[in-house]
């Protein structure tokens, strides 16, 4: 059997990047408004930063304002959320991210919960989960709806196909199962306590693995042809002592069964800053009254 196709995040989330830029211009030009996100990140763990200055890059790059705030580790919870406070009302913001994990001292739910729906650009406030859930114009978080717009570029409809979600996190499993169930896929959410994953798993037209577990699906757990989108980003060490990044899919052993596959890195990553654009700016045109139809 020859070996999976692969798909390519680059070259689509340019494509999302594009189009989410050309549609900003449009919105600067017809009706003066800039969408602007902006982004809090509380203390300095390096991949954070490292995803905030590639936020603000794409931002920028896509014609939309770019507000960061930077907070010290030790910044008490209530200024955290006072900060929320002034970026909800604040008319040039239309999109709110904050990074996390946030210092251990701060109550990410609270922070969650601390931002206008209407400007949650991840998603993750109960009002956008459960309108996801129950219909209604919701934010839906960036990393599951960068692997649905893959899937549908990938495959086109997607309806009567056996779909399985490893992983149940409010960030990508719940939200993928969400999404799935709306394009008319059969569900299974598949967890840490599920029997017979392997078997699981081997039922699926399409697999979304999203555990955080290096390499845990292997490539005997999928039936032959189908589509693999690999959430993991795993840093592990290789036996010379050198670092890699891997996804949860044994990628070299998935391969040789899937019929399409997203590699690590250059998957689903890129996919998630393009979405992230894409939510700014659909909040930007809801908050104004604005339509965008078929974005
Ligand atoms: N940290 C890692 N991924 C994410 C994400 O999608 N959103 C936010 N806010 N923080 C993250």
């Amino acid at each position: 059997m020859t070996d999976a196709k692969l798909i390519d995040g680059n070259l689509f989330s340019a494509k999302v990047r594009e189009s989410v830029a050309a549609r900003v211009a449009e919105m600067v030009e017809h009706h003066k408004i800039t969408p602007g996100l902006a982004v809090v990140l509380v203390g300095e763990d390096p991949a954070s930063q490292v995803y905030v200055r590639t936020k603000h890059k794409r931002t920028v790059e896509a014609g939309m304002n770019s507000f960061e705030h930077k907070l010290p580790a030790d910044t008490p919870e209530h200024e955290v959320l006072l900060l929320i406070e002034a970026l909800n009302k604040d008319p040039q913001v239309h999109g709110i991210l904050v990074q996390l994990p946030l210092p251990k001292h701060i109550d990410t739910q609270r922070v969650i919960e601390a931002i206008s729906p209407a400007k949650d650009v991840d998603g993750f406030h109960p009002v956008n989960a459960g309108r996801l859930a129950a219909g209604g114009d919701s934010l839906v978080p960036c990393t599951p709806l960068g692997s649905l717009l893959l899937l549908k570029d990938t495959l086109g409809k997607l309806g009567g196909l056996d779909a399985v979600v490893i992983g149940r996190s409010n960030i990508v499993g719940k939200p993928m199962a969400q999404l799935l169930i709306k394009e008319s896929c059969t569900v299974t959410v598949a967890h840490s306590q599920t029997r017979d994953l392997p078997g699981v798993v081997r039922r699926a037209d399409i697999v979304i693995a999203a555990v955080g577990k290096a390499e845990m699906v292997k490539g005997d757990w999928l039936k032959p042809g189908c589509t693999v989108i690999d959430v993991g980003i795993n840093r592990i060490e290789l036996p010379d002592g050198s670092r890699k990044l891997v996804g949860d899919v044994d990628f070299a052993s998935a391969v040789k069964v899937a019929g399409a596959i997203t590699p690590v890195p250059g998957g689903v990553g890129p996919m998630t800053i393009a979405c992230l654009l894409r939510n700014t700016l659909v909040a930007c045109a809801r908050l104004h009254h604005l339509s965008l139809k078929g974005l």
